[in-house]
């Protein structure tokens, strides 16, 4: 790829660029231009990686705006800029989504491709790839493993952010054609949202973000696995672990929906987590948390689980409520006290399907 231009172009939940903004800044990145869920940056010196961090949902870097009414007239004014910006580049795909203009489950929304930009994908695809410039015809297909994205982002219908990432290559760097580890795995979902078909009944939304989480977490999750979730009700996310085979406890003192609870490999324990005896826990491999109480009071709860000395939990995925992005900076003291378990590979992300809480993800050596 030709010379990293000093510009890029970022997706976050609307709502929390200010975050957005704070986390860059330590990384060079200034910001240039913002909308409600879409922040522009420009590096202070010379950009080697994309800007990162707890806020950003999808990075890339920047071939700037195209902006007009006339769908046929933007595609060739995109054509014309990518020949100027990329001489003879072309990408493995394309992928298109709007900006959030909501908070994520404010009237029912959820962010990711939309109607609209299906129809401007439409318009795209086929030029790009009679021009050469896009390998497939299709887009907002997962990216692979060692594939270059042209990312098209609406920040409004007739105004087009353009930009471009790579997905680093598996292991050698030399195959492509695979799915990246796990951290890089928003980086292959158009617009960072997973693309998911499930093969269970979803009880509530939780049951994406439960997905979302374990696939960006790296954890290896397995099939006969034991999993405990607290805050199961109504079991959105145990619905997710019994579809990847799993035998899983489902904690809350509220009601499970009916379809988990006739499911052979859960069970429900009617109780508040911090009331059960530690051997409820015993055998379990997974700890998820997705209760609604302050994030203290969840990680009080789960200290107390994994460090005693018969636990067996090696990995975990807790739901931490921000009560607001102003508390953001809350989350280095989090991350430190999940460290002081024995905990590695500590991360925490913002996950597309998450409101206003961030999802911390750790593995526990046994
Ligand atoms: C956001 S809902 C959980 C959604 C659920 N994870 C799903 O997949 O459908 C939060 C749940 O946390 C439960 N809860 C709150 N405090 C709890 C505690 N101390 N122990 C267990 N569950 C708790 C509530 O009863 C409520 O059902």
């Amino acid at each position: 790829m030709s010379q990293l231009p000093p510009f890029a172009i970022l997706c976050c939940q609307n709502g929390v660029e200010s975050a957005v903004k704070a986390e860059v800044a330590d990384q060079g990145w200034r910001l240039a231009f913002s909308r409600r869920g879409f922040v522009s940056l420009k590096h202070a010196g010379v950009a080697t990686e994309l800007p990162s961090g707890v806020f950003v949902r999808t990075a890339a870097w920047s071939y700037g705006l195209i902006e007009g009414a006339e769908a046929s007239a933007n595609v060739d004014a995109l054509v014309r800029r990518l020949a100027e910006a990329a001489p003879n580049e072309a990408w493995d795909r394309l992928h298109v989504w709007p900006r959030d203009r909501l908070t994520v489950g404010k009237f029912g929304f959820e962010p990711g491709v939309d109607e609209m930009s299906r129809l401007v994908g439409e318009c795209v695809a086929p030029v790009l790839h009679s021009r050469g410039l896009l390998r497939q015809s299709g887009f907002n297909i997962m990216a692979a493993a060692g594939e270059r994205v042209l990312d098209l982002i609406l920040i409004e219908p007739s105004r087009w952010a353009i930009g471009w990432h790579s997905i680093p290559p598996t292991g050698s760097g030399e195959r492509s054609g695979s799915d990246p580890p796990g951290p890089f795995l928003p980086a292959t979902w158009p617009g960072g949202v997973q693309p998911i078909a499930p093969t269970v009944p979803v009880v509530s939304r939780a049951y994406f973000k439960a997905a979302e989480a374990i696939a960006w977490s790296g954890l290896e999750l397995r099939a006969g696995d034991l999993a405990i979730e607290v805050g199961a009700s109504p079991g959105g996310a145990c619905g997710r672990l019994l579809e990847l085979g799993m035998r899983v406890i489902g904690i809350d003192p509220a009601d499970i929906d009916p379809e988990i609870m006739e499911h052979p490999r859960f069970r429900h324990i009617r109780a508040r987590a911090g009331d059960l005896p530690r051997q409820e826990y015993s055998g379990a491999r997974w700890l998820l948390v997705d209760s609604n109480v302050r994030p203290d009071q969840t990680l009080t709860t789960v200290e107390h689980i994994v460090t005693h000395r018969r636990s067996t939990i090696r990995g975990l995925l807790l739901t931490l409520k921000l009560g607001g992005i102003a508390h953001a900076d809350r989350i280095p003291g989090w991350v430190r006290r999940v460290r002081d378990w024995g905990a590695t590979d500590v991360k925490v992300r913002q996950l597309a399907r998450g409101k206003m809480e961030v999802c911390l993800a750790a593995a526990l050596p046994r």
